[in-house]
């Protein structure tokens, strides 16, 4: 697939070295391949290794079945296989990998294991969740908002929920593309107070404040993968923040539902939620394909 140079840093850890010029790309290859079902010889012969720490539905559905669709190859390696800082070092894991594959996407508990790998291959590394960011997700994000609504300008996404990664890299991306954000969060799991501020957030600890009259209401777990000890704690402090018809009520008469899945039911959503009217949860999660896509021919072509 032709197009316009684009030139982005090597790796995708986060959106770091990205500004509006570059998401717009990547957003707008993103959406032509999706409108083109695209698929092609553009990476052929190349492959990914994927380097999972975590379980993954989407991630790993998504970035194998993209490299498949570019024409590519690609290679699942769990972590009880590989055992990063257990069975090898990540450094000589980057160093071993480097001289097999043309990119690496790597889930991790901590985000300084993806940094190493980074910091170590010299082929592209793709962060495919760690505790401090998911930008693949994010994308995915953005392009369901603009299907949604035909743009970004003047909408406003209300997030709900825990301080975590998903909202991490939603707070990188909202600026960029002039998307504002409300986020709401239990005292005590507020995100990143620098992120909040670059990205000009209305930060409140109630949820219905945020989502009143908004056109977006994002979710996601409250306890993530790996938190599982605190989950009691969580339950407990997260009381007053589930995503339901009632909070649902309060939103822009278009407003729409997400969630970046899976979904723990009764937490944070209940299934009117995820599977009512509003919901646009399907389509991002479809849009993770597109986006993929999109990333991967840019940095492994
Ligand atoms: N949303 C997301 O990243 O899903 P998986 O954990 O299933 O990959
Ligand atoms: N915050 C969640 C996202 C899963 C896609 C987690 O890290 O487990």
């Amino acid at each position: 697939m032709g197009g316009e140079a684009l030139t982005l840093p090597k790796d995708l850890l986060d959106f770091s070295g990205y500004g509006p010029k570059e998401l717009q790309a990547l957003l707008d290859l993103a959406e032509r391949l999706k409108r083109e079902r695209y698929r092609g010889e553009d990476l052929k012969g190349k492959v990914l290794a994927l380097l999972f720490e975590k379980p993954s539905l989407r991630t790993r559905t998504t970035l194998e079945v993209a490299m498949v669709h570019l024409g590519g190859h690609a290679v699942y390696l769990d972590q009880k296989q590989v055992g990063i800082g257990e069975r090898e070092p990540v450094r000589d894991i980057a160093k071993n990998l480097e001289r097999f594959v043309e990119g690496i996407a790597a889930r991790v508990y901590k985000h300084e294991t993806v940094e190493a790998l980074a910091r170590h291959a010299k082929v592209p590394v793709v962060n495919a969740l760690s505790d401090r960011a998911h930008p693949l997700q994010a994308l995915a994000d953005l392009l369901t908002l603009k299907e949604a609504f035909g743009g970004w300008e003047g909408l406003e996404v209300a997030w709900v929920g825990d301080g975590n990664n998903v909202l991490n890299s939603l707070l990188e991306v909202t600026p960029l593309v002039g998307l504002r954000i409300r986020v709401a969060t239990p005292r005590g799991y507020e995100p990143d107070p620098q992120l909040l501020k670059r990205a000009d957030a209305h930060f409140t600890h109630d949820p219905r404040e945020a989502a009143l009259g908004a056109h977006a209401l994002y979710t996601d777990v409250w306890t993530s993968m790996g938190q599982e000890a605190e989950r009691e704690r969580r339950l407990r402090d997260f009381q007053g923040f589930q995503v339901n018809g009632e909070l649902l009520e309060l939103l822009h008469p278009e407003g729409i539902f997400l969630h970046c899945l899976p979904a723990h039911y009764g937490e944070e959503a209940t299934e009117e939620a995820v599977h009512g009217g509003r919901s646009r949860v399907f389509d991002q999660a479809e849009n993770r394909l597109h986006t993929a896509k999109a990333v991967l021919l840019t940095l492994l072509k």
